[in-house]
């Protein structure tokens, strides 16, 4: 079965074919950062916008390079929610008429669950049963991963996702945007000793994150400091491990207390090379099997979305869209 992926949550205006739920044949992502940069964040509206320019492109090309023709794809999953309503709106929507057009079925299919689902598409998966870190822009969150469709969170940021964090702090660093692998490239050359940052571990046996208490640290720090230029890459550092300080602890204790072998770092953060060093040395440490995916699957992408629908879309009593269905903007 050949499923067309659609994600338009946020930024990325992003279509994929994937056969029996793991063969990626195509997966082509648009970024809008050129037109969100000047503005330091996602601007909801021009996402929405650019969505509508790109989907007919996008969704055309995934096909292409499929090596494939419209006719030839069997189902078409795509994202429903979380993220923004007006950005999901436009893949949405175009899913359900690209569907009915062809007479082929369809299914919306959850953001979140779509990211813990791409380590499904490692060369080598979770065998049963694994504790997931979830780092993304939007949500920080750890969860018990069953299957596809069943997985318990576990715990969550009461406040901002990591990636919000590592944006939010690039911008007080006048590192520019999207900051998350601006922060990482600076920290590269600082020494992460030279600042003591706060780590909320909250409750340290809990599963709960927060990260504004050191966004403020940050503001602090740069606000008594008026010479912060001359050593921002230690700045970025420092802040960088206090972030992954917490977010390993939490995911090696997630895996400790569910009693799993696998563990798992997905969403777009789990590209940064501080953290998947730092996941990788633990799990070592402890006999764990680490799954994190390939780079281009940790950020938004169609391939992970379709290779989630497979498993709704290939079961004859499995999950369909409806006419009436619409997006959700929060976690369901
Ligand atoms: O999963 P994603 O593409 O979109 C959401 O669903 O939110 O994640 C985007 C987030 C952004 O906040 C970005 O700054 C962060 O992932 N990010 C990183 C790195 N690359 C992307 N954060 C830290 N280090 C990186 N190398
Ligand atoms: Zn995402």
């Amino acid at each position: 079965m050949k499923i067309l992926g659609i994600e338009t949550s946020c930024d990325e205006t992003a279509a994929a074919v994937v056969e029996s739920g793991e063969v990626i044949l195509s997966s082509v992502v648009a970024s809008q950062v050129a037109v969100h940069h000047h503005y330091g964040g996602v601007v909801p509206e021009l996402a929405s916008r650019k969505h509508v320019e790109n989907i007919c492109g996008v969704v055309d090309q995934a096909i292409g390079d499929a090596c494939m023709r419209p006719q030839d794809i069997d189902a078409v999953a795509v994202t429903r929610g979380p993220g923004l309503v007006g950005a999901l709106l436009v893949g949405f929507s175009f899913a359900k008429a690209f569907a009915r057009g062809m007479e082929i079925p369809w299914a919306g299919v959850d953001h979140l669950a779509g990211h813990l689902h791409s380590v499904m598409l490692c060369d080598e998966k979770p065998s049963g049963s694994f504790a997931a870190l979830l780092v993304s822009g939007g949500h920080t969150a750890v969860y018990h991963v069953h299957s596809p469709a069943q997985a318990r969170l576990m715990g969550r940021t009461r406040d901002d996702a990591a990636g919000e964090a590592f944006d939010k702090v690039a911008k007080m660093l006048g590192l520019g945007y999207p900051g998350g692998v601006l922060i990482s490239r600076a920290a590269e050359q600082g020494d992460p000793e030279t600042i003591d940052f706060p780590r909320a571990w909250l409750d340290k046996n809990a599963f709960d994150f927060s990260f504004s208490g050191l966004k403020t640290a940050v503001k602090r720090y740069i606000e008594t400091h008026p010479d912060y230029e001359a050593h921002i890459s230690d700045i970025a550092a420092a802040f960088e491990a206090a972030v992954v300080d917490v977010l390993s602890h939490k995911l090696l204790h997630a895996a400790e207390v569910t009693g799993c072998g696998d563990v798992a770092v997905v969403g777009g953060v789990a590209a940064n090379r501080r953290l998947r060093e730092r996941v990788a040395d633990e799990a070592e440490k402890r006999g764990l099997r680490l799954f994190v995916p390939d780079l281009s699957l940790c950020g938004d992408n169609a391939a992970m979305i379709a290779a989630l629908g497979y498993h709704y879309l290939s079961d004859p009593d499995g999950l369909r869209g409806r006419p009436d269905d619409d997006v959700y903007s929060r976690t369901l």
